[in-house]
């Protein structure tokens, strides 16, 4: 399969000449079109950085990010914001909703920002919100429905543009196990069916146990690496768990 998506020697360095944090060190992967990536590391070693990255919203101290033959990190910020639109689906851990509009006016909201026709939108929109399972609190605002639902409503907004790439910082942070497990299954669905690539930062083993294959973050650095391969979803578990165990339990949340 193809490449979606090359990192190529990238560093972000924070600070100035007297201290300089290194939350990026030159780190290098790909991702393979239709793969879903997780990402793993203890609190500070530069997860979310990463994922700003790669999402444009944060850029580069050196190295090139390439999206197919396209150097994001080239780009002008006009040129970025197109990108963004055109190729990124985000998840954020607090879901960032509209609070005055419906969960289908949500979803409407960024394909109306694309400049699709009025029918257009609706059919992509009932698609969404069946394939979500939220159609019947469609009509609720964001304070009407759960943690849950709000989490698949954002979901069903990041996707509807048909995203190149689908970003998700801690996604099931904020949800209870049912609700995670719902969200995940949901996830590996739109990867499987849709060929969606993902790539999820978690601090939980469980979610991290869907992905096909898990960078570990330390100091900014890739220290491992794991794949799934053909193991069963409760193996690549354990697998996932003895390398957090090896490294001391550092990578479990503490915060
Ligand atoms: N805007 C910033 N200015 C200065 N330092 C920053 C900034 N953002 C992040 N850092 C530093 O970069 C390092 C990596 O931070 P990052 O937020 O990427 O970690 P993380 O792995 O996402 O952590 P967590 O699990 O707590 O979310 C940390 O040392 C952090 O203090
Ligand atoms: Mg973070």
């Amino acid at each position: 399969m193809k490449d979606a998506i090359r990192i190529c020697d990238v560093e972000k360095y924070y600070g100035n000449e007297n201290h300089v944090t290194k939350a990026v060190d030159r780190v290098s992967f790909s991702v393979k079109t239709g793969e879903f990536v997780g990402v793993m590391g203890p609190s500070g070693s530069g997860k979310t950085t990463l994922l700003n990255l790669l999402s444009t919203i944060d850029h580069v101290t050196a190295g090139h990010i390439y999206y197919g033959e396209t150097d994001i990190t080239e780009l002008e910020e006009e040129q970025l914001s197109e990108f963004r639109k055109k190729n990124l689906g985000f998840v954020f851990q607090e879901y960032n909703l509209l609070d005055t509009l419906t969960l289908e006016e949500n979803i409407m909201l960024v394909m109306t920002l694309q400049c699709r026709s009025k029918k257009e939108i609706q059919t992509r929109c009932s698609e969404l919100l069946h394939l979500l399972g939220i159609e019947e609190v469609k009509d609720q605002y964001p304070y009407q429905v759960s943690g849950g639902q709000k989490q698949r409503c954002a979901c069903a907004r990041a996707i509807a543009n048909h995203p190149l790439l689908l970003l998700a910082d801690e996604p099931t942070g904020a949800l209870d196990s049912q609700a995670a497990q719902t969200l995940l299954e949901t996830f590996e669905n739109l990867n499987q069916q849709m060929q969606t690539t993902i790539f999820m930062v978690t601090h939980d083993a469980f979610s991290a146990s869907y992905c096909d294959r898990i960078l570990f973050l330390k100091d900014g650095k890739i220290f491992h690496e794991l794949s799934r391969g053909n193991k069963e979803r409760r193996d690549f578990l354990n697998a996932i768990l003895d390398v957090l165990a090896l490294t001391g339990g550092e990578l479990s949340h503490d915060s």
